[in-house]
């Protein structure tokens, strides 16, 4: 699917020959590809193919071993472990399968976290994540922890915490692989929602067809491969 958004938009995230080996053998094969500012991609392949891996590089939590991964003029690939920290930081906004919130805090602590890592004054930083929570429909459970909230509720703060530093792009790595069906369509709905009324691009991993059909473009992993 050709996208409106993709057509003349700049480009905010390029690769370019990305490899990347493990001991097991070689995962990602010379893979490039350019995205726009404001398209939401899906990165679609079967177990395996090696989409957290590509995923994982994009957003700076690990390195790659020749390419490049160019937004604007930042390639990560040239950055040592702090600067790429303070990128993933400033940057990136990134959502798991697992959610990956910190268990004892509450779900306004938990949103609260990335301003706090930015030194944002604690009260401003209540007051965004007060703000992105009422977004994602959790102005009353902020005072919850996770193991007080269902699936797709703590899914929501984590894409809550996603926003909350405004980063240009979001990565969702099978960010409803956890959820049964109602929650699944809901947290596609919400992402959605989000790129369509803040222009964020979003790039979201799944291996499920069905999942493929929200996207502007899909990009299709197969062995490591763009196929
Ligand atoms: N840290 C690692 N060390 C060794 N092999 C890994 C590591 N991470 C992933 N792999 C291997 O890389 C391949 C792709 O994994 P992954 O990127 O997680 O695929 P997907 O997300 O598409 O299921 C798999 O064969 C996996 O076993
Ligand atoms: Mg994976």
């Amino acid at each position: 699917m050709q996208s409106v958004k993709e057509a003349g938009a700049p480009a905010i995230l390029t690769v370019q020959g990305l490899n990347k080996s493990y001991s097991s053998g070689p995962i990602l094969k010379d893979i490039s590809f350019r995205i726009s500012k404001g398209e939401f991609i899906v990165i679609h392949g079967e177990s395996g193919s090696g989409k957290s891996t590509l995923l994982h590089l994009l957003a700076g939590f690990d390195r790659a071993d020749s390419g490049k991964i160019l937004f604007g003029e930042f390639d990560i690939c040239k950055m040592n472990e702090s600067q790429r920290a303070r990128f993933r930081r400033d940057h990136v906004g990134f959502v798991f399968q697992q959610f990956h919130l910190l268990p004892e805090l509450t779900a306004l602590e938990n949103v609260m976290m990335p301003l706090l890592f930015q030194k944002v004054k604690i009260k401003k930083a209540k007051e965004q994540a007060e703000k992105y929570l009422f977004y994602v429909g959790l102005e009353d459970r902020m005072n919850h922890t996770p193991e007080q909230l269902s699936g797709g509720q703590n899914q929501r703060v984590a894409i809550a915490r996603a926003l909350i530093g405004s980063a240009p792009v979001i990565f969702a790595d099978e960010p409803t692989g956890n959820l049964d069906s109602k929650n699944r369509a809901e947290i596609l709905e919400l992402l959605q929602k989000i790129n369509r009324e803040k222009s964020t691009t979003i790039m979201m991993v799944t291996h499920s067809i069905e999942e493929r059909s929200i996207a502007d473009r899909v990009i299709e992993l197969r062995d490591g491969v763009i196929v």
